[in-house]
């Protein structure tokens, strides 16, 4: 199944195109973003995506923008060292909308669902170490505290002790091994007793939380004066990284305000201390209720986003 692009319409008022301005879109998937800011305006598109299989879908956008789209394999956390392969060290836009694609989640050989089986795989760049890797290898206690922290799972040390027991056995190699071993010890009322561990794991094997960590500092030091940082989420991890960072960045922490002139301050002192981002909104921008009638996965999604200032005198 191809991707549908979440919260598109918000993203392009977010990011508002404009001809002559050059974007990042970090998670390129099946190109919904890209291909849309380029329909936008007569603007420049570099895309970034670690799954090298999207490639076929990117260099078909490039035939269709000559000049305009241009494509990269790699982590967006290393998207200051992408760019400077291009000669790009500005630009007036990233967009980021996190996680994995329909294409991924629905395809058994990646690994990723639950629900169909495959082997036990879930790396997005199809490289490093694997699910199978991580759940056949790391220590009981390693393996709770990746279930707990990033699955919030209530049952981590249940289902740590019950995949540990299971390998001794004979090596966890399938997702449905894996969800079996889970569906033994979770009950779940609403979902998927492995939906929260499979998270977990997925998490951990693609450190999506560092390379999210890794992205923001590189966009803040990529944006232009006035370009936007624009971040899609899906889960409450992700989105309590990206609130920290733009309310730090932006002078809103608890405690501390944008700030203002003090008696007698020059204003260039007033400039020098500005903080690097001016929030685009204070609460998270979320889809319609027609976005999640058409597209259920668009339901947990949370868009922020904020404009770089001119921090220097
Ligand atoms: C939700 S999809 C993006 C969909 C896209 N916005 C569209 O409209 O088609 C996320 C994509 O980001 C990629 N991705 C996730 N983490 C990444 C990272 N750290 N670096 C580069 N790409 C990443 C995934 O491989 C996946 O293709």
């Amino acid at each position: 199944m191809s991707h549908a692009p979440v919260m598109l319409k918000e993203v392009l008022a977010a990011i508002r195109p404009a001809a002559g301005e050059v974007y990042v879109d970090g998670t390129f998937g099946a190109g919904g973003y890209s291909r849309a800011l380029l329909e936008a305006a007569e603007c420049t598109v570099y895309a970034i995506d670690r799954d090298p299989n999207v490639a076929a879908l990117a260099e078909k956008l490039s035939h269709s923008f000559p000049g305009r789209f241009f494509w990269l394999t790699g982590n967006f956390g290393d998207m200051i060292e992408l760019l400077a392969s291009k000669n790009v060290t500005s630009v007036n836009g990233v967009v980021l909308d996190i996680g994995v694609s329909s294409m991924q989640l629905d395809s058994a050989a990646r690994g990723f669902s639950f629900r169909q089986d495959g082997p036990l795989d879930m790396r997005m760049s199809a490289s490093g170490m694997s699910a199978a890797d991580l759940v056949n290898e790391a220590e009981e206690e390693e393996l709770a505290d990746i279930l707990y922290h990033y699955g919030e799972e209530r049952r981590s040390r249940a289902i740590a002790r019950a995949i540990v027991k299971a390998r001794a056995e004979k090596p966890i190699t399938r997702t449905a091994e894996l969800a079996a071993i889970i569906r033994r010890v979770v009950f779940a009322k609403d979902s998927d007793p492995a939906t929260r561990s499979f998270q977990a794991i997925r998490i951990k094997v693609n450190d999506e939380l560092g390379e999210l960590e890794r992205a923001l500092a590189a966009a803040e030091r990529l944006l232009a004066p006035q370009g936007r940082l624009v971040i899609v989420t899906f889960h409450s991890l992700e989105d309590r990284i990206v609130k920290q960072f733009l309310q730090s960045r932006s002078g809103e922490t608890r405690g501390g305000s944008r700030h203002l002139p003090q008696p007698g301050e020059t204003r260039d002192a007033v400039v020098r201390v500005l903080p690097p981002f001016l929030l685009a909104q204070k609460k998270p921008v979320l889809p319609t209720v027609e976005e999640i009638r058409f597209n259920p996965r668009a339901r947990s999604a949370k868009l922020r986003s904020a404009v770089r200032q001119e921090t220097r005198p």
